[in-house]
Formats: C-alpha cells, structure tokens, sequence
C-alpha cells in the first residue's frame, strides 16, 4: 500500500499516532506558530452551554482542555481515541475530574443512541476509513437538537496563499516532524492526507448525507482550517 493510500488505513494511523504521542502537542504549535490554540478556541466557543460532550479523536486532550479552560463549560466530556498512548500522555499532562478518557473507535462509538448533547472534534474526521460511517455514528449518538462542531484542516481558496501552503506543507513539515519525532511517515502522512480531504461543499454535502442540518461552515487563516457546525 502506498502512503498516499495509508492516510485512512486505520491501524496506520492508530501506530503512527501512538508513536508521536510524546511529540505531538509541541509539533502541533509550532509547525501551526501557536495558531492551533486559537483554532480550538473557535470551536469550543460553540459548546459553551452543552451539559455532556463527547470530544472525538481527543488525542492528547487539547480540546477538551481549551473547552474546560477558555469557557464557562459546566458539563462532562468523554475524551475518545483509538490511540491509547496519546489519551495517556495527554492525563499524565492534565487531569480534570469532568473528562473521562475513553479508548474506542469513532466508527463504532461504546455509546447508546441520543445520549450527548454535542460532539466536538478537532483534525480526526479526516483520519477516517469510511467519512459517512463516522458521521453517521456521530448522529446515532446525539440526542436531538444536538449539535457536531467540526475542527479540519482545508485548502486556502486564494491560489498564490495555497501554492505557498503547499509547498511549505510537502517540503518544510515532514523534514522538520520527522527529525523531532523520528517518524518521517507519520507527518508525510498528515501532509497527503491534508491534500487528498474533501473541499467544504463536498464536506458539507456528507455531513447533509449523514443527516445533519443548519450546517454552517468558516474558513479559518485564510482557509488552511475550516469549522463546521451541524445540527440533529
Ligand atoms: C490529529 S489528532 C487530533 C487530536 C486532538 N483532537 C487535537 O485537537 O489535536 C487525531 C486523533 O484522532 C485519532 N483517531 C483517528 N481515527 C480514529 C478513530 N477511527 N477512532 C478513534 N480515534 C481516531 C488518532 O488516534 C489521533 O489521536
């Protein structure tokens, strides 16, 4: 299997991730110059009054901690990943009695229907073997009125903005990741699969798909993230 094929492959991707546990906080604002912070921040701001959340893909926990710290969340989450190493390096940085970690997939979530008020995730939907499969997961356990805030990376739509993007993305990221993390492949990766995601309109068009509506979609820095906002 190519690596331009693995970017969904998902024991890949759940190694590569459990590899750069260690590295992935630091990697992630310094190769997005600390503007990671301010992106999550843009999508929590969406949560504020929801009683329980799921955080999907949590990772190290960074969104679940910008929700807990940057707002007047009063809820619970369920922090879950596939990827073991990254939920526990993320509890041995930053313990909060309100987030429970969970190990599970998001394809197959270890949750009953219509049972959080909103799901939240930031740069995991386009990790997904099967995009529809996730989202529909994501509205199976939703109570209705409930809401999905959707975190992603996106190509910027001025040209000249994404060629530069690009090519800092194709040549500067997977040097720099891979020296740092000693995993060229992991960040190779991030960079193919940042290339081969869907556009907006096709995202929200899936997202339509899965069942969701109202959905509102913001390009962010010049569209190098996109936010997507969907409603059961
Ligand atoms: C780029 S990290 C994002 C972490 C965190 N949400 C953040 O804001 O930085 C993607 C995470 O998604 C997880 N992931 C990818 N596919 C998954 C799946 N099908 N089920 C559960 N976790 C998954 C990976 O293990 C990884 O920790």
């Amino acid at each position: 299997m190519s690596l331009k094929d693995r970017h969904t492959d998902q024991a890949f991707i759940k190694e590569k991730f459990s590899k750069i546990s260690r590295w992935y906080d630091f990697l992630n604002s310094l190769f997005s110059l600390g503007l990671d912070h301010y992106w999550r921040w843009q999508a929590v701001r969406w949560l504020e009054g929801s009683k329980k959340v799921l955080d999907l893909c949590a990772g190290t926990l960074p969104l679940s901690k910008a929700l807990k710290r940057w707002t007047s969340f009063k809820g619970k989450i369920i922090a879950l990943d596939f990827a073991l190493p990254m939920l526990i390096y993320g509890k041995t940085k930053w313990q909060d009695k309100d987030v429970l970690a969970v190990a599970g997939n998001a394809l197959c979530l270890p949750l009953k229907d219509n049972s959080v008020d909103a799901i939240m995730v930031a740069f995991g939907v386009r990790n997904f073997a099967d995009r529809l499969k996730g989202l529909k997961e994501m509205k199976r356990v939703l109570k209705p009125g409930g809401k999905a805030v959707i975190l992603e990376f996106s190509h910027p739509p001025l040209p000249p903005f994404r060629a530069l993007y690009f090519a800092y993305l194709n040549y500067l990221l997977p040097k720099i990741g891979g020296l740092v993390s000693q995993d060229k492949e992991a960040y190779q990766h991030l960079t193919a699969s940042i290339q081969a995601f869907y556009s907006p309109k096709e995202w929200m068009q899936l997202m339509r798909q899965a069942g969701f509506s109202q959905i509102k979609h913001r390009y962010l820095t010049g569209g190098i993230v996109s936010i997507y906002v969907g409603k059961v």
